[in-house]
């Protein structure tokens, strides 16, 4: 979801609406515009993607040079046009990303003061409890401003009022929201992406920090109402063209877009030429660690989920790894001698976000891997591990995973070589072979027409299994995961061992199972548990490589045969055959790929 502001000069609506454009890559359900004309405050809203909005402002267009917009991922009240923002109630007209967490208590409190509720959503309170301000006779930045103190929870807002084409409030308690400076206007904006097309002057809000905004000034208050300096920064989010280039979807660029983003992320942690791995100007010291906590969601947990057997076997540093969204509420106890890392591509995923605090409760060094580095987790960390991938749009995370694989890599060998577990000698071999990953990434992208053959039998299908061992059981893990968002097919992703101790009994002809397994240590042990498969008329899609096509004596319905790679990369380069599967059915399924219903693509929401 997403939120965009403009006290303009032109007429806004249309480019309030192409700043939403921008946001669509967040995932959304409904959207809707407001603005001020004439005195008056007016609206539009649409369920669904934003061309039913722009539809909907063709037929009746909306004047005005203030407004507001918003796109909404449903969380509470399903996604119609009642429930779509902005939000309005007796001249006052919202918009909001997050959760109030106490809407109820408040709700019932505005009910008994006889307001009338028009939407189920948590958001109509603000909107109500501003408004009640307003009734007795308070003035409009001040009746935000105590609205504001009664809210609970995670909020970004942007309110605008009746009567006064001058005036928008922000507010920012979790969910990002960042100024836009122009000449004689002002934007408010989720992120620079948004704000691009207007301005790259931009200050990011901190949590509990409310704007007053209007053409000519800008104001930034804390919740007791005193003024406080934020940085102005230069954004770097307009440095990228955000649009297609010459693909179908933002998935497909973004896939195809590895090699180069992989090396520019492992360049920034390797000196290829040296044969070494850069030294980092880290918060603790890998030597001295007894532990490390990583934790993260979605694709990026399973990043860190490949990153621990790295850390532990190249570096002998014991790895825990967690969903954030259990980690922040499980009460891990904290080893003073360890340190956390935090994976997230967007920077903002609320939970990642909770589970940092956590640690930084417990006065451990904090490290973050992120890809927007203006995030608020980057901003949080003691020190951001950036990748390189440029901005990803497609929901379903493609280039930022291998990003994350190369960094944890690169890392995995400063911990080893600080760790004395590396050799000199290894060290240049380790480097050496992940320089060659952007090469092989390469030849990986040209089997696209046999992947996209596979992939069209693959959409026959109701239910599949991913199979892998060792650093390849994340990646079927990844594999599952990437499959069921975009095509929506059932699928899960299995340690290829633990076959035997259930989904077994699942196997059948009518189940397919991919299985990921490169020539490695343990290559003979996933035969055996192809053989266990194949035994029960189970079909069989094997990721292999050369050597592995020609030793498996295993019957498959096809198999991807990938170039010999060294094990280190290994998990970089065959995450992508893993994701052009899951792309390609997705768009022999019909489904929207970049924008996959439900999902959003940053999560600032528990
Ligand atoms: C959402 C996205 C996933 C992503 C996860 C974590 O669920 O759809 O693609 O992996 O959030 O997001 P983050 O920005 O923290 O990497």
């Amino acid at each position: 979801c997403g939120i965009v502001g403009i006290v303009g000069r032109a007429q806004v609506a249309p480019l309030i609406v192409d700043a939403l454009k921008r946001l669509e890559y967040r995932g959304y359900d409904s959207a809707g515009v407001a603005t001020v004309a004439a005195g008056e405050l007016g609206r539009r809203r649409a369920e669904g993607k934003l061309v039913n909005l722009e539809r909907r402002l063709k037929d009746e267009p909306l004047d005005g040079t203030i407004g507001i917009g918003h796109t909404r991922w449903a969380t509470h009240g399903v996604p119609n046009e009642t429930n779509a923002h902005p939000h309005f109630s007796h001249g006052v007209a919202i918009v909001h990303n997050g959760i109030i967490e106490n809407f109820a208590e408040l709700r019932a409190q505005l009910k008994a003061d006889g307001f009338e509720f028009a939407s189920q959503t948590d958001t109509e309170v603000v909107a109500h409890l501003v408004a009640r301000e307003l009734a007795r006779g308070v003035e409009p930045v001040k009746a935000a401003h105590l609205a504001l103190k009664h809210l609970e929870g995670a909020f970004a807002l942007a309110i605008m009022f009746q009567g006064d084409d001058n005036l928008i409030i922000g507010a920012r308690n979790g969910p990002p929201l960042a100024i836009g400076y122009g000449e004689g206007e002002m934007f408010l904006g989720s992120d620079a992406i948004a704000l691009a097309p207007f301005t790259d002057s931009i200050t990011y809000l901190e949590d509990g920090d409310w704007t007053v905004i209007r053409r000519d000034e800008v104001g930034i208050f804390d919740m007791d109402g005193n003024p406080v300096d934020r940085k102005r920064q230069q954004s770097l989010g307009t440095a990228y063209m955000v649009d297609k280039g010459n693909h179908r979807h933002f998935m497909e660029k973004e896939i195809h877009e590895q090699p180069e983003v992989i090396s520019h992320t492992l360049a920034h942690y390797l000196d290829f030429a040296g044969g070494v791995s850069r030294k980092l100007d880290l918060p603790f010291d890998f030597a001295k660690l007894d532990r490390l906590a990583i934790s993260a969601c979605g694709t990026a947990f399973l990043s860190g989920l490949i990153g621990k057997y790295w850390f532990e076997r190249l570096a002998r540093l014991p790895v825990d790894i967690d969903i954030a969204s259990e980690f922040r509420y499980r009460e891990m106890p904290i080893s003073p001698d360890s340190a956390a890392l935090f994976v997230s591509q967007s920077g903002e995923t609320a939970d990642t976000l909770a589970s940092l605090r956590y640690c930084r409760k417990a006065d451990i060094p904090i490290g973050a891997i992120v890809n927007v580095r203006e995030s608020t987790i980057a901003r949080e960390s003691d020190v951001t591990l950036p990748t390189l991938a440029g901005p990803e749009i497609g929901v379903a995370s493609t280039k930022a995973f291998t990003c994350q694989l190369s960094v944890l890599a690169s890392l995995a060998i400063r911990a080893g070589v600080a760790r004395g577990t590396i050799s000199p000698e290894k060290e240049r071999k380790l480097v050496r072979e992940l320089s060659e990953a952007p090469r092989y990434a390469g030849q990986v992208l040209r089997l696209d027409r046999q992947i996209e053959k596979v992939a069209r039998e693959l959409a026959h299908y109701k239910h599949v299994l991913y199979l892998g061992r060792d650093t390849n059981y994340p990646l079927a893990m990844e594999g599952a995961l990437k499959l069921k968002e975009i095509s929506y097919i059932h699928a899960e992703g299995y340690a290829a061992g633990e076959l035997k101790h259930g989904p077994i009994a699942l196997i059948d002809e009518h189940m397919p199972v991919i299985v990921i397994a490169p020539h490695d240590r343990i290559f003979e042990k996933t035969v055996s548990n192809m053989q266990e498969v194949a035994a029960r008329g189970g079909k069989i899609i094997l990721i292999t490589d050369k050597k592995g096509a020609s030793l498996s004596s295993v019957e498959t319905m096809e198999t991807i045969v990938l170039p010999d790679v060294p094990e280190i990369i290994a998990p970089i380069i065959y995450a992508l055959p893993v994701q052009m599967l899951a792309y390609f059915t997705a768009v022999f399924m019909g489904t929207d790929v970049d924008q996959p219903r439900n999902l959003a693509k940053s999560v600032t929401v528990e």
